[in-house]
């Protein structure tokens, strides 16, 4: 059973699973140009999209590791996330601190792209 049989009201509900539960729109494919970043609020936490100029997707934690401060007021040049504060810098890939202060990895959300829409998800560790 899927879930429009339950709103053409036959069946029984279906629960909304864990997997399909996490994602949320946060803006259009369109809203970026390569090499370029957003930060938006999702349920009431801080995450950067970052789409690169090789055409990547990726999303992570939006506050600095080293302090608290928002990563999408920095730059991002090729994978490299720059923090605006003191510089450190991160793999947006992978949240792989690449360049001190910062010893901490930042957290990577999942991120997906569905025609013309971006989703992300929590992390799942
Ligand atoms: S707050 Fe980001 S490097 Fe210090």
């Amino acid at each position: 059973m899927s879930n429009q049989d339950n709103a053409s009201g036959t069946g029984s509900p279906e629960p909304i699973t864990a997997v399909d539960a996490p994602w949320h729109e946060v803006a259009a494919a369109t809203d970026f140009t390569a090499g370029s970043m957003r930060g938006f609020v999702v349920g009431g936490r801080d995450v950067v999209v970052c789409h690169t100029k090789e055409g990547g997707w990726h999303a992570l934690d939006n506050i600095c590791t080293h302090g608290f401060v928002k990563m999408d007021e920095g730059r991002l040049r090729g994978v490299r996330l720059i923090c605006p504060l003191h510089g450190a810098s991160f793999d947006c890939r992978t949240g792989a601190v690449l360049g001190a202060p910062a010893s901490k990895p930042l957290a990577c959300w999942q991120v997906k792209v569905e025609g013309e829409r971006v989703l992300v998800a929590p992390p799942t560790t």
